[in-house]
């Protein structure tokens, strides 16, 4: 049985203030919430704050990014020890804003996943297709590239240990969530690529998220897809209402 995950990607969202405010509103309603498993996601700034915020609670760490060095000469990047020390246990990588404004590819994509692993981070991993690649009959192919690109040269061990979003680019952040069909028919060719590369078992034990516009309102409908295992959030999850009850679908 996989358990559910929900995570909220605040992306540049949120002085240190106003994710105190946010993360105290969840903890009240969700600390001893365990049949979910809940992660928050807030900029680096805020993850020392939001990590003594959440020690003791059900509610999981995480971070949005991070460079795939140990340490060194890399001005304005994070590594994977500096977010262990804030108790991170989760990290963003590859989400779709980073491929489109940072240039990040499945290659760069691939040595971060390494390095969070090798750091005992579990990394969230997305894939999705935009717009025009859906309407070329691409999404298939574009998907097969990003998952094994972006896992490649993963143990069964590790893969075990990550998480997979599925994010098409045309619905994040603008409204049009995929339909519950629509993300199940990708979410079972993510199994299918995960059974090729290790095997069954794996596939169908490894988490996959949907995430794009996920909203109170259809989130129950898309977490109860046979191989949806919850949401990666953006925007709902600024709003603690909001988060919660989407947190609440996915029971
Ligand atoms: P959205 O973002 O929920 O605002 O569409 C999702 C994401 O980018 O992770």
């Amino acid at each position: 049985m996989r358990k559910k995950i929900v995570a909220g990607n605040w992306k540049m969202n949120m002085t240190t203030a106003e994710a105190a405010a946010l993360v105290n509103t969840l903890k009240a309603d969700l600390a001893n919430f365990r049949e979910v498993e809940v992660v928050v996601c807030p900029p680096f700034t805020a993850l020392s704050t939001v990590s003594e915020l959440v020690h003791n609670t059900h509610i999981d760490l995480g971070a949005q990014n991070m460079h795939w060095e140990k340490n060194g000469a890399f001005t304005g990047e994070i590594c994977a020890s500096m977010l262990r020390e804030l108790y991170c246990h989760y990290v963003i990588l590859g989400h779709s804003e980073r491929r489109q404004y940072f240039g990040e590819t499945d290659a760069i994509v691939n040595r971060k996943t390494k390095a969070a692993l090798a750091a005992s981070l579990h990394p969230i991993v997305c894939v999705g297709e935009t717009l025009q690649e859906r309407e070329a009959g691409k999404v298939e192919e574009v998907i097969t590239t990003q998952v094994k690109g972006s896992l490649a040269g993963l143990s069964a061990k590790e893969v075990l240990e990550s998480v997979i979003a599925y994010e098409p680019v045309w619905a994040i952040g603008t409204g049009k969530t995929a339909t519950s069909d629509q993300a199940q028919e990708v979410h079972a060719l993510i199994r299918n690529v995960l059974t090729g590369m290790f095997d069954a078992t794996v596939a169908q034990s490894v988490r996959i998220q949907y995430g794009g516009s996920v909203k109170p309102a259809n989130a129950k409908e898309l977490f109860s897809m046979p191989d949806i295992d919850g949401g990666l959030i953006g925007g709902a999850a600024l709003d603690a209402k909001s988060f919660i009850d989407i947190v609440r679908a996915a029971v």
